[in-house]
């Protein structure tokens, strides 16, 4: 069986191999770290054993009230911001048909989101659509008090109590959070909703494989149980013990730390798919909010290939010299579409005929990489088989293990988010919150 590849053969033109070795101490030291939970925020690594303690009850009980949901709403809104939605969102659109929505006679429910951003007209709009819909509600907080996702929720509250009966609306929320913090456990306990508990021992950001993911991606029709195989097969490939090569998160963390003290300090990461998009979103938040502290970390982009080729491919190919690429490759597509042969040939694309469009898709992506490597921009190439919930699976558990290693390798601690903070006191201190009183005089003073 095939399984995910790591080829860094276009990066050694820039660093070379032997730059990239010197870190092969470093990063097997971060990764006994990990393990051996000696490094900095190592009350955060119960991500690290998710996919090999999970039990069959666990998921069992997940994909029961899966089905529940599933059964009773044609809309679902999961009502989170940050690691509580990206993970979810990532994997659904991943494997979901892109026209989805639009069909008729769906077998899934539409999963909307909300709580991911305070955008009046987003609300609006959102209730406005569900007013005569079918609708249940996952919402997921970790902290229980985060202010977007709590708005979002007291307003598809609202609408619930003016369509359904109090035990309707029992049946028709789910809420994921602390075990015995935070307002939304008090809410949840008082109301008798069914709840889920995320780990004290994961981060909002490495929270996919607990039911914060699992629970949306089994409402959106998909298979949990494979998706927690990949993962559990690259918590295998990258334990401490693998050699260097054998270990692809390991070889990840070494060269993008070699690249960025080489003075690469932005990463792109590219796709060939567009279904892709929130894979990378997920992944800006992974590297974002674990690695930039200090004044250190290496600045995680995204781009979409080829659509952001008319868009950012100038800036790529030759703006400053301080980028660096990683592509997530699928090496075949699940569906096959061929170009057809036209008698007339107007738009001269005959030499295309017969020829699938993926190969077409491939040889963009072969030709921007050697344009890109001649234009002073090293290549990772991370490649999977094809795109369904194994690999992704085996994708989102290598990133976050890469994640890990790469912020002890930094020096950094990759499991806090100090800087989260700031806006927030101001917003409060702004909005008048009680208890935030002194900071609305300074804030005040500032704005003045
Ligand atoms: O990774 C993180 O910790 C954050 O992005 C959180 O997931 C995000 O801020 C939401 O927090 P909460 O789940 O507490 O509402």
């Amino acid at each position: 069986m095939e399984h995910l590849k790591i080829d860094i053969s276009k990066v050694t033109g820039f660093v070379s191999e032997d730059t990239i070795r010197g870190y092969e101490d470093k990063v097997t030291q971060s990764n006994e770290a990990l393990h051996n939970k000696t490094g900095k925020g190592s009350d955060f690594l119960g991500w690290l054993d998710l996919p090999s303690s999970i039990t069959s009850e666990h998921l069992a009980e997940i994909k029961d009230t899966a089905e529940k949901i599933r059964s009773l709403a044609d809309y679902v809104v999961v009502t989170g911001i940050g690691g509580s939605y990206l993970g979810a969102k990532a994997v659904i659109d991943a494997l979901s048909n892109s026209f989805d929505y639009l069909q008729n006679n769906r077998k899934n429910p539409v999963i909307l989101y909300a709580g991911q951003n305070i955008g009046e007209d987003y609300s609006y709009e959102l209730l406005e659509l569900l007013k005569d819909k079918s609708f249940a509600v996952v919402v997921i907080s970790k902290s229980g008090t985060t202010t977007e996702p709590a708005i979002a929720f007291r307003l598809l509250k609202q609408l619930m109590e003016q369509k359904y009966s109090q035990d309707e609306i029992k049946e028709r929320i789910v809420a994921i959070t602390d075990a015995k913090k935070g307002a939304l456990r008090t809410l949840a306990d008082r109301e008798g909703y069914k709840t889920f508990v995320i780990p004290d021992n994961v981060g909002g950001r490495y929270s996919v494989l607990t039911p914060v993911g699992l629970l949306p991606i089994s409402i959106a029709g998909f298979d949990i149980e494979k998706l927690v195989e990949g993962a559990r097969f690259m918590e295998e490939e990258t334990k401490p013990g693998k050699s260097f090569y054998e270990n692809p998160a390991a070889v990840y963390a070494a060269t993008r730390n070699a690249l960025y003290n080489d003075g690469k300090a932005i990463e792109i990461l590219v796709n060939y798919q567009p279904k892709l998009h929130y894979l990378s979103e997920w992944w800006k938040q992974l590297y974002g909010e674990s690695e930039g502290k200090e004044n250190k970390g290496i600045f995680p982009a995204s781009v979409d290939f080829t659509t952001d080729l008319h868009s950012m491919g100038q800036w790529i190919q030759e703006g400053v010299r301080n980028i660096f690429e990683t592509v997530v490759s699928i090496a075949t597509p699940n569906s096959e579409v061929k170009i057809p042969e036209d008698p007339d040939n107007l738009d001269s694309l005959n030499y295309l005929a017969g020829k699938r469009v993926d190969e077409v898709n491939k040889m963009a992506e072969l030709g921007t990489l050697v344009a890109h490597v001649d234009g002073g921009v090293p290549n990772i190439k991370l490649e999977i088989p094809s795109l369904n919930e194994y690999y992704l699976g085996e994708l989102l558990y290598f990133f976050e293990k890469a994640c890990g290693i790469s912020g002890y390798t930094l020096g950094i601690n990759p499991f806090d988010q100090p800087g989260v903070e700031a806006y927030k006191k101001n917003m409060f201190a702004l909005l008048g919150k009680p208890g935030f009183e002194e900071e609305t005089k300074k804030i005040r003073e500032r704005l003045k």
